[in-house]
């Protein structure tokens, strides 16, 4: 009997840990007497047979390793592909016209909500995939967290730490911006670990008045300098997102809005960080090796018993198959009367909102 056959392609933007589920599953598949199919730059390499076989020996060395061996794209959704006129086209049943010429008997899709919605698509049109989340972010409700947060929390504290020597010298504001898109996960965790002072997050709308009067009351305390840990979705009460980009919805800036919000309120120096693609790069830290080794394991497992339409989740210390319909529908807030942020709090840390 021919061996069963897997796919697996990693889509949207890339997150360390990444390699480490591509390993994982590739080894469990083999452990399972299934081979496997690596495909290139997410569904796109469906259109285009970017197709590879991945072994034990292509994949040898890649655990520690950042990026995707598979590489990655945020583009080429096939339900709406780019049409080289300004407009959109529906290439999906040449993706299943693919799948079925590979002989691909289960698709691995590690990917965020993007990938994870394309995938819930392909599957209601009866393609059996396995789905694998992945984000910087943390902003799936359906599992607990996501492999690469907890690498990216590292390089933000890491920033906050080497922020705070240079503040301390000069008497300096330092605000450091940090990714998350509409959720503050990482901000509030890099500024709890790092010590910050105030940490602004989409969650909890902040004042610059408060922001400024925090800043003046630690001076009165005898504190020259201040750690502003501020997520890149943050907003002030009454206010908007700040897009690089309107149109892509691309966010960055705030630090900056935030500087010119306080500046004529306090007599400190402001200065502006924003650490950007530095925490999606670079190795994973342990904990994000053994979450993405363990998400692969298991949708290799999930595939090899063809429960398909489920996404691998961590939920306390077990993982967990849940249906990727519910994952892609609940993304998941920082809750501004949770535990984190009373803890927080309790720290002195402010959160702009004069609470
Ligand atoms: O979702 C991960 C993420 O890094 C966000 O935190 C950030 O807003 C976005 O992707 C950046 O996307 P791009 O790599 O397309 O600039």
């Amino acid at each position: 009997m021919a061996k069963k056959r897997i796919g697996i392609l990693t889509g949207g933007g890339d997150c360390p840990g990444l390699n480490a589920v591509i390993r994982a599953a590739v080894r469990t598949a083999r452990d399972n007497g299934s081979e496997v199919l690596g495909v290139q730059l997410g569904f796109e390499g469906l259109l285009s047979n970017a197709v590879v076989p991945l072994t034990t020996e292509t994949i040898r060395g890649i655990l520690p390793k950042g990026g995707t061996l598979l590489r990655t794209t945020n583009r080429g959704n096939p339900f709406e592909y780019p049409d080289g006129h300004g407009g959109c086209t529906d290439r999906s049943d040449e993706v299943i016209r693919a799948i079925n010429d590979l002989r691909i008997d289960g698709l691995i899709a590690i990917g965020g909500d993007g990938t994870l919605r394309i995938a819930q698509r392909l599957c209601d049109m009866g393609i059996p995939i396995v789905a694998v989340p992945k984000t910087i972010d943390n902003d799936l409700a359906a599992t607990d967290y996501t492999f690469g947060f907890h690498t990216a929390v590292a390089v933000a504290t890491e920033a906050v730490d080497r922020l705070h020597t240079t503040a301390e010298s000069h008497d300096r504001v330092m605000i450091l911006e940090v990714m998350g898109r509409n959720c503050g996960w990482i901000a509030l965790f890099a500024g709890i670990a790092g010590g910050a002072d105030i940490i602004l997050i989409p969650e909890i709308a902040y004042s610059p008045d408060e922001v400024a009067r925090s800043i003046r009351e630690r001076q009165r305390e005898g504190s020259k300098f201040d750690i502003i840990v501020v997520a890149e979705g943050a907003k002030r009460i009454g206010g908007e997102e700040h897009y690089l980009d309107k149109v892509s919805r691309r966010l960055g800036g705030i630090a900056y809005q935030v500087a010119e919000d306080i500046a004529q309120q306090i007599d400190l120096e402001i200065r502006v960080t924003v650490l950007g693609h530095i925490q999606r790069g670079g190795s994973p830290i342990a904990y994000d090796r053994i979450l993405a080794t363990r998400f692969g394991k298991a949708a290799a497992d999930l595939v090899a018993d063809r429960d398909f339409g489920k996404m691998v989740a961590l939920r306390g210390d077990d993982i967990y198959a849940v249906p990727i319909r519910d994952a892609v529908a609940n993304p998941k807030y920082v809750d501004p009367e949770g535990q984190m942020v009373a803890t927080a709090r309790s720290v002195g840390i402010s959160f702009g909102d004069g609470k």
